[in-house]
C-alpha cells in the first residue's frame, strides 16, 4: 500500500489519483470512504455528530482499510494521522508513507476560497486563517514528519510529485 498524508489543500487525492493510474493500482480516498460508510458528508458528520464522533468513526475505519487493501493507493484526511494511535498503526502497516508538504504561504492561498466546505476552518474569519494554519501545521508536523519519505510538493506538477513518489518506492 501506499499512502499519502499531508495538510487539507496538499493535493493528496489529486496525486493520489494520478499515481494509482501511472501505477495501475486502486485508489481510495479516505474521506470519501468514510462518507459511504457513513452515509453522511464529512461537513454534515461534523455538524450533525461532532468532531468527537468523527475522530472515533476515522480512527475505525482506518483501521479496516489498512487490513483490506494492501495493494491500493491511498490518501488519508489531513488529520488522520495525528489522532490516537493512528500515525503508528499507519507506519507499522505500510513502508511507503508519503508526506505532501506545502510551503505554508501556498496553503493558506489555497484553502482561503475553500474555507466553507472544511469543517475545521469554516468559523475561522480570513484575518485570523494565516495564523490558525500555521500553528495547527506546526502541531501537525510531529505526526506527518514520521512519514518515510518527505516530498515537496509547492513547486511541482501532480505528475511530477508522482513520478518522485514512485522513484522512492520500497
Ligand atoms: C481534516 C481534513 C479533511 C477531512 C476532515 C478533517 C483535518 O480531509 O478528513 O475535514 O483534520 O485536517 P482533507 O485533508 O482530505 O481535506
Amino acid at each position: 500500500m501506499i499512502v499519502l498524508i499531508g495538510y487539507m489543500g496538499s493535493g493528496k487525492s489529486t496525486v493520489g489519483k494520478v499515481l494509482a493510474k501511472q501505477l495501475q493500482k486502486d485508489f481510495i480516498d479516505f474521506d470519501k470512504y468514510i462518507e459511504a460508510k457513513e452515509n453522511q458528508n464529512i461537513p454534515e458528520i461534523f455538524k450533525q455528530k461532532g468532531e468527537v464522533y468523527f475522530r472515533k468513526k476515522e480512527a475505525q475505519y482506518l483501521g479496516e482499510l489498512l487490513e483490506d487493501n494492501s495493494k491500493a493507493v491511498v490518501s488519508l484526511g489531513g488529520g488522520t494521522p495525528c489522532f490516537g494511535n493512528n500515525m503508528q498503526t499507519i507506519i507499522e502497516t505500510s513502508p511507503n508513507v508519503y508526506y505532501l508538504k506545502l510551503s505554508v504561504d501556498t496553503l493558506i492561498d489555497r484553502l482561503k476560497p475553500e474555507k466553507s466546505y472544511r469543517p475545521l476552518i469554516k468559523d475561522i474569519a480570513d484575518k485570523d486563517l494565516s495564523e490558525f494554519i500555521r500553528k495547527h501545521l506546526f502541531e501537525r508536523n510531529f505526526y506527518y514528519l514520521q512519514a518515510h519519505h518527505i516530498i515537496n510538493v509547492t513547486q511541482q506538477t501532480p505528475e511530477e510529485i508522482a513520478g518522485e513518489i514512485i522513484e522512492k518506492l520500497s
